[in-house]
């Protein structure tokens, strides 16, 4: 098993982009991102809040290398970890990756009716499922560990297409945490979850933040904001809109303008919620 904390240099930024662009659609030379620059810091935890539409998604797909920036004549940063030249299967171990579309492909796979444990096992080698593989003692007992640190251990032996949304989703939340990853990157992490199920991944998002595991939060939802975040990076049409500390940049100013809206923001004891006017 690698330990990917004696790979990376403490000092290197989790991401930073420069004149980072992505066109979809050449014809209509829509940037649906377009972000001058963007430094995430190690041990940062940050939420990248933005309307439907703003080009979170997208973002996450320059992160995941499945886009590629636009190249322009000003010089393009886009790293990760310090380098451009990232393979998904690499990157993985060091900065997971959970969103619903990845829920999605998993489970309508074939190879998606596996066991919980499996689908940690399988992490490892970036499969779904285990065939040839060799599975290390150590390997084993980290995935227990894991499943025992999200409080899921009950679900270890359940076929993964037999578990309810929320669980699976945990349950590949295990799979990138089995890797001891530096960061964890979220899209949208508890959309069709129901408000248990949101309520107590947020709480496990908690624990993964204090346990030392850099979060990046990608969400339209205020209420995923978990105690852990202190920075919030504001998404409109592509851009940043603003990008600061929670205190002074998630104001209710700042939603109304970001959502073109009479937006009341509400801050509670236990985190913040919007009110449309
Ligand atoms: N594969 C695609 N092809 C063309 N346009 C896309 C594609 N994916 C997203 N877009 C467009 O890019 C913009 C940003 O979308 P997206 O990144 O999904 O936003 P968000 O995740 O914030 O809802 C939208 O205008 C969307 O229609
Ligand atoms: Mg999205």
């Amino acid at each position: 098993m690698k330990n990917i904390k004696k790979t990376l240099k403490a000092d290197t930024p989790v991401l930073h982009f420069k004149n980072t662009a992505l066109i979809y659609d050449y014809i209509e030379g829509k940037r649906a991102v377009d972000i001058k620059e963007l430094l995430i810091l190690r041990g940062e935890n940050v939420v990248i809040l933005g309307p439907n539409g703003s080009g979170k998604s997208s973002f996450i797909n320059l992160i995941t290398r499945k886009r590629y920036p636009e190249l322009k004549t000003v010089p393009v940063v886009f790293d990760i970890f310090g380098r451009e030249d990232w393979h998904i299967f690499e990157l993985k171990s060091h900065m997971g990756i959970i969103s619903p579309e990845l829920q999605f492909a998993f489970l309508s796979s074939e190879l998606g009716d596996i066991s919980v444990f499996d689908n940690i096992l399988s992490g490892y080698f970036s499969s779904i499922g285990i065939w040839r593989e060799e599975v290390t003692d150590a390997m084993k007992k980290k995935a227990e560990e894991t499943l025992g640190f999200l409080g899921i251990a009950h679900l270890k032996n359940r076929s993964m297409s037999a578990i309810s949304t929320g669980e699976a989703r945990l349950a590949l939340i295990a799979r990138a945490l089995a890797h001891e990853p530096d960061t964890l990157l979220l899209d949208e992490p508890t959309s069709g979850l129901d408000i248990k199920a949101a309520a107590r991944l947020r709480k496990i998002l908690s624990g993964i933040a204090k346990a030392g595991t850099s979060i990046i939060l990608v969400t339209h939802d205020l209420e995923d904001i978990i105690p852990e975040i202190k920075r919030v990076v504001l998404f409109k049409e592509g851009r940043i809109f603003k990008d600061g500390e929670i205190e002074n940049t998630l104001t209710t100013k700042n939603l109304s303008e970001l959502y073109g809206a009479d937006i009341k923001l509400i801050r509670e004891k236990t985190g913040y919620r919007a009110e449309v006017k």
